[in-house]
This record gives C-alpha cells, sequence and structure tokens, in this order.
C-alpha cells in the first residue's frame, strides 16, 4: 500500500464516520518528553487534519488517542503505565476507541513487547523512525483486529514538506538534526532516537521564512547536540553558518537553539552569536557534572576546568549571556568530593537556572551496569542540596533585575492568573505582567518590580 492510498482509504473511513455520527472522528494527543516528541505529534496531528480528524484536549472524549512517551529518566516510562492503565477503563466503556503508543518508550524492544504481551487495549505501537509511515500504520490498524507494532530503525529524515498542525504560529520550534552519537553512558536516547542526521540547510530557512510569513517571532532551532549540525552534509556547513543564515531572515525577531554539547561549541559559534543581530544572547550549556571523573565516566569528552574556561570564554565575548545548564546527581561511584565539586562549579559560574535529575538507571546503557549505583536517600539528599543552592543563586540573580526595564515577546493570558500575561525576556527568563489581548505577538519594554527564584514581574513601560 503507498502511502497516498492509505491517505485515501483514511479519507473515506473519516468521511463515513462523519456521516454516521455526524460529527468528524476527533484525535486527542498525549505527549511526554520533549520537544522531539512535540514536532512529531505536530506531524501526526498535520496529517490526521488532513484526512480530516478534528484535534481536541479532552481524551474522554476522543475516538483516538496518541501517545507519545519518553524514556530518558524511569519516573517518564511510569507516567506513560499509568495513563495506559486510566485508558484501559475508558476503552472499557467506548470500545470503538483506537489508542496509539508511540516515541521513544516503546523504540525499546523489550518496552514494544511488554506492551504487545500485556496492555492489549492499544492498538498501534509506532516507534520514532516510523512517523512518515503513520498513515499506513493506522490503515492496516484499522483493517485488521490484532494490535499492529512497527519500531523498524531506518535513520532517514522525516519527508521534508508535509502538512504540520502547529500548537501555535507566535513561538516555534524547529528541528535541525535528529538523532544522536554522543553515547553519553547514561543516556538512552541514542538507542531510541537512532543516528545523528542533519537535516538540509535550504530546507530549515525555507521552513523558518514560511513560518515568519504566518507570523512567527521567535524560532528555538533544535537538536540533541545543534553543535554538530552539518555533519556528512554537501556543500560543506557548520552550526554556526546555519545560525548566521537563520540570522538574515528578515521579520524574525529571536532566534534560541538548543541543546549545546559544551565539548562542540567553537570560537566561530560564540563569535557568531556575538556578532549576530537575532539571535538571543542565551546559551543552555547542559554541565551534568562539577567533577572530571564522573565527566569521563559520562563520556562527556571535557574536564571541569574546560567547562568552567569556556563559560568565560563565551562572558568575555559577550558579556550579558544568560547560562542554563542540567545536572544529574548520583550518577554511579559519584562521592561526596564529587558533588561538592558540581556545587562548586554552579557557585563559580552562577547559571541563571539549572534542570536538576537524580540519576535514573537505563536498562542497555553503560552506566546501568557500572558498579556503586548510589543509594536512593543519598540521591534524594544531594539533590535537595543542589537546588537549595541554585534556587539562591537564582534568586539573587532575579533580584538584581529590579528596576531594569527588559524587552518581552508577550505569549499570552498567565495559566495561573486570569488578569495577568506572560512572555520571556530575551534571556528565556519568564515574566508576568498586567497586559490586554491584542499586545499578545509584541515586543514591550517592561520595567521589573518583584523577583523570585522562578519568575519576575512588572509593568508595561510601552512598546520594545
Ligand atoms: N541532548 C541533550 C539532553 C537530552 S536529555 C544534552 O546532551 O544535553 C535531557 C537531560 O536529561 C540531560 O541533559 C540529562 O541531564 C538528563 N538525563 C539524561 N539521561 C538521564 C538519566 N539516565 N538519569 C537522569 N537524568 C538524565
Ligand atoms: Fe543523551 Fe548525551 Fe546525546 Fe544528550 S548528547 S542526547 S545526554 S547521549
Ligand atoms: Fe525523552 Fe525521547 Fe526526548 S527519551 S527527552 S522524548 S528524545
Amino acid at each position: 500500500m503507498t502511502h497516498e492510498e492509505a491517505i485515501q482509504h483514511l479519507q473515506d473511513w473519516s468521511q463515513a464516520f462523519t456521516g454516521k455520527n455526524q460529527h468528524p472522528p476527533a484525535i486527542c494527543f498525549l505527549t511526554f518528553g520533549c520537544q522531539m516528541n512535540f514536532n512529531d505529534a505536530e506531524l501526526i496531528a498535520g496529517l490526521m487534519n488532513q484526512v480530516g480528524f478534528r484535534k481536541i484536549d479532552h481524551v474522554e472524549e476522543a475516538d483516538f488517542i496518541v501517545i507519545n512517551t519518553c524514556a530518558v529518566r524511569e519516573s517518564a516510562e511510569n507516567r506513560v503505565y499509568g495513563q495506559l492503565g486510566r485508558l484501559k477503563i475508558l476503552k472499557e466503556s467506548k470500545p470503538e476507541l483506537l489508542i496509539a503508543i508511540g516515541g521513544c518508550m516503546v523504540q525499546q524492544p523489550q518496552v514494544a513487547e511488554k506492551i504487545q504481551k500485556s496492555y492489549r487495549q492499544v492498538d498501534l505501537v509506532f516507534g520514532t523512525h516510523t512517523i512518515d509511515q503513520f498513515a499506513e500504520l493506522l490503515w492496516q490498524t484499522m483493517q485488521q483486529r490484532k494490535m499492529v507494532c512497527d519500531i523498524t530503525e531506518d535513520n532517514l529524515i522525516p519527508t521534508e514538506g508535509l502538512p504540520r498542525l502547529r500548537s501555535q504560529n507566535l513561538i516555534c520550534s524547529v528541528s535541525i538534526t535528529y538523532g544522536c552519537n554522543n553515547f553519553c553512558s547514561y543516556c538512552i536516547v541514542p538507542y531510541v532516537r537512532g543516528r545523528e542526521r542533519s537535516r538540509e540547510s535550504q530546507h530549515i530557512i525555507d521552513e523558518i521564512k514560511q513560518l515568519v510569513a504566518d507570523g512567527c517571532k521567535e524560532v528555538t532551532l533544535l537538536g540533541q547536540n545543534v553543535n554538530s549540525y552539518g555533519k556528512g552534509l554537501q556543500p560543506a556547513v557548520d552550526f554556526a553558518d546555519l545560525l548566521a543564515r537563520v540570522d538574515g531572515i528578515e521579520g524574525l525577531q529571536r532566534i534560541r537553539f538548543m541543546t549545546s554539547h559544551p565539548r562542540d561549541i567553537t570560537e566561530k559559534l560564540v563569535d557568531t552569536i556575538a556578532d549576530s543581530r537575532r539571535v538571543c544572547h542565551q546559551l543552555h550549556l547542559p554541565m551534568q557534572s562539577g567533577s572530571s571523573p564522573i565527566l569521563r565516566a559520562m563520556n562527556r569528552g571535557y574536564s571541569k576546568e574546560y567547562y568552567l574556561g569556556l563559560v568565560q570564554l563565551v562572558r568575555v565575548k559577550i558579556p550579558d549571556i544568560v547560562f542554563s545548564t542540567d545536572i544529574i546527581v548520583g550518577f554511579p561511584g559519584e562521592t561526596e568530593a564529587d558533588f561538592e565539586n558540581t556545587l562548586d562549579i554552579v557557585r563559580q559560574v552562577r547559571f541563571d537556572s539549572a534542570y536538576t535529575f537524580i540519576y535514573s538507571q537505563r536498562s542497555g546503557t553503560p552506566a546501568a551496569a557500572m558498579p556503586d549505583q548510589i543509594p536512593y536517600a543519598i540521591k534524594q539528599q544531594r539533590i535537595m542540596r543542589l537546588m537549595e543552592i541554585q534556587a539562591d543563586i537564582s534568586n539573587q540573580i532575579n533580584q538584581q533585575q529590579l528596576g531594569q526595564i527588559v524587552e518581552v515577546l508577550v505569549e499570552g493570558p498567565s495559566k495561573h492568573d486570569a488578569s495577568m500575561f506572560t512572555g520571556r525576556t530575551r534571556g528565556n527568563k519568564l515574566v508576568h505582567f498586567a497586559a490586554e489581548p491584542n499586545q499578545i505577538g509584541q515586543l514591550l519594554s517592561v520595567k521589573i518590580e518583584a523577583a523570585s527564584s522562578f519568575h519576575i514581574s512588572g509593568t508595561v513601560a510601552g512598546k520594545a
């Protein structure tokens, strides 16, 4: 069956459904994990929209539920099993309901097997390499009575130019690379997302130009390690070249990117950011640990001194740079002295914010088989100590903003307080302020009047 035939079948099916039920079939997404999954969900949403499904937000009213799973930590996987339990009850009251599960967790063969054996409420299991074949797989699922499972790996780039249903037009993310070749010893991503591959620059530029034409003001270039963008492409291009080209797109206001591997940041890249017009002076630079022996065991390819030197270099060239980071505590063999080194680097660098994680054993990764796994109580204690120190630093940095005027891109009403709006500064800090709905999408100057560890708030002083 070709892709076009599958699309035709699905269109006919949804027309018949609409005729019978007086409403189009409803699809609901449950998306876990990172932007890679949100990107996949938007592609599937685009396809399903094309064949006549209507996207909704409540699982209870759905005819089709698509779950995109994350495997990066055990807690992420447990959440998915919890959801599957809930959906089993829903399906008992609604036997026609279709459930598809994809993403990183089911790309692990042992998980796909477990779902096939023990989670009979699922109709379709699809991997991270099969987004392109989603229409074919879904039609096959609708035709046959037993569960369909396809987690084959092709390590290709999803077909360019497919329809896509974005959750918003103002702030968009654009994948530039897929997969990862780094094999950090704790990490499951290279196993479930395949080998690193880069999209052609022209495809990326064309996509962003189209987004800008549709109202996009801020774009985030995405990849597990954007700094290695371009390997294998002809003619030769690197991430700094790509960034400079994106910087030239008229109408775009802000450019961000993530994630940067410290080992692969070049001086050329730092200069490109410094010389750019639109690239935000903000760098998410996952450090993972401040201990050189632990960094070696993690296979990160840099030492504590290298990381500190890099931060220094960037600060000299871009004085107003805002740093954020990822840190893992309790990696196998991490001693109190190793952990003290992590606290030391946190105090020295003074990150604006840090995402802190308790090490989670991922089966199949080298670290999972290492001796000296750290007891949970110690990991818990360490993360609490780390979070307290970081919260204090974030608070001090935010307090320094009091009285300053910052540029904010207005995103929309605050989730917690309907009378307030939210937006982000160029440094990616969340700001609350009073505004009007017609100011969404505008760049405003906001005078900062209150600050805490996690957000700042102020009053609009005019247009930026
Ligand atoms: N490619 C990105 C990050 C991808 S995963 C990078 O290299 O920075 C996001 C974060 O999850 C990682 O930075 C790491 O801090 C954390 N992480 C990955 N595997 C983990 C594990 N097994 N246990 C705990 N945290 C983990
Ligand atoms: Fe995982 Fe390391 Fe790749 Fe990031 S760079 S996705 S942490 S293997
Ligand atoms: Fe999770 Fe996969 Fe992203 S494991 S963090 S959803 S690449």
